[in-house]
């Protein structure tokens, strides 16, 4: 069975946490960077390759979107066009640098990429998860971090509950796009424990607990 190639834009903490893992699993990884040649010697250190944002969205079938959010805008006016048609993984939360949320309520991150991206199958997913956790590893004794995902295309949804469960997550479909209303605010739970609360970012997670 071949695997997907998945695209990865940013070469940040998350986009080199996710790259490291899907290494690990035997998915071709491309990393997206402003500066190709910082793309090209992270991913030789992970043994992927990469490039461009525009490079990566075209090379991943899967494309994860791993940037700060006030870049987004800028990277999608590059990639947006070879996006179309293919599964995207949201993984960015809308924080602005007051430890806050630039879009909720009636919107999301996710959904506003969605906007952006005409024709790309958005999918929320990773962004309550730390890079930390990812490194570590997804076991938490008996228990695996839930990894909750949303999106509107069945297909796309069902792709990204393969990836997630191949990187040994427990995939949890959390419903439609605009749930990504809820899980943005749920990362950021995640870093005000880490952040303020000092509970070491690398040992915290959240796990849906179901009779
Ligand atoms: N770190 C985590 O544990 C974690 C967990 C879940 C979700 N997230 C989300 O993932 C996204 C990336 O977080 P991160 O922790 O990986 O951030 P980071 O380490 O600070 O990396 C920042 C990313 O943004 C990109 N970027 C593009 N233009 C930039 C600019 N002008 N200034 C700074 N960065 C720029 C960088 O891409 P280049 O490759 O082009 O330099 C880099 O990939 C965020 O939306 C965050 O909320 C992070």
């Amino acid at each position: 069975l071949k695997l997907p190639t998945i695209g990865i834009l940013g070469t940040g903490r998350m986009g080199r946490a996710v790259a490291r893992i899907l290494v690990r699993k035997g998915y071709p990884v491309y990393l997206g960077s402003r500066d190709a040649g910082r793309a090209s010697d992270a991913a030789a250190a992970l043994g992927a390759e990469g490039g461009t944002y525009a490079q990566a969205a075209s090379r991943g079938e899967i494309v994860v979107i791993a940037l700060e959010w006030e870049t987004v805008p800028g990277a999608l006016l590059v990639s947006a066009g070879p996006l179309r048609g293919k599964v995207v993984i949201d993984c960015t939360n809308p924080e602005t640098t007051d430890g806050g949320l630039a879009v909720g309520h009636t919107t999301s991150g996710a959904e506003e990429i969605a906007r952006a991206c005409p024709g790309a199958l958005v999918v929320k997913a990773l962004n309550h998860i730390y890079a930390e956790v990812l490194d570590a590893g997804p076991h938490f004794g008996p228990q695996s971090v839930t990894a909750f995902l949303c999106g509107d295309d069945p297909s796309a949804k069902a792709a990204v509950t393969t990836l997630v469960g191949a990187c040994g997550l427990q995939p949890v479909d959390a419903g439609p796009l605009q749930v990504a209303r809820y899980l943005e605010p749920a990362a950021m739970l995640m870093v005000a424990l880490v952040r303020r609360q000092g509970y070491p970012a690398g040992d915290v997670a959240l796990a849906l607990l179901r009779r």
